[in-house]
């Protein structure tokens, strides 16, 4: 991870790779979304993280050699924080699911 075009290769890919399970992500919490007020508001914060990895994205994609250098370790922070996040939303999506599970379950009855 020395070479900060490495560094920046990596965060990119980071990137688009969390833009697009973050989209994905998106598109299924919309059929739930009015059934239920917390897929409402994650749904509010999944539009915030599109948008702030969008313009991550394209920060990321201008910068140049010396830049990099300078903010190599900044990219690196964002990209773990990043992983972070997502893993959040994930353990909130098994929430809801867990939660649906039961409500079902209990109509069932
Ligand atoms: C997220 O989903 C909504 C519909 O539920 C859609 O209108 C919106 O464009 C999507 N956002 C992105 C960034 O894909």
């Amino acid at each position: 991870m020395g070479d900060p075009f490495s560094v920046a290769a990596s965060a990119l890919t980071i990137i688009a790779a969390a833009i697009g399970a973050t989209k994905a992500l998106n598109e299924t919490v919309k059929s739930y979304k009015g059934r239920d007020k917390t897929l409402g508001r994650l749904q509010g914060g999944l539009e915030d993280l599109i948008t702030t990895l969008h313009s991550l994205q394209e920060k990321t994609s201008k910068l140049t050699h010396g830049v990099i250098e300078e903010y190599s370790e900044m990219i690196k922070d964002t990209a773990y924080h990043l992983e972070v996040r997502l893993q959040r939303i994930d353990e909130k999506m098994e929430d809801v699911a867990a939660a649906h599970r039961t409500t079902s379950s209990k109509l069932q009855e």
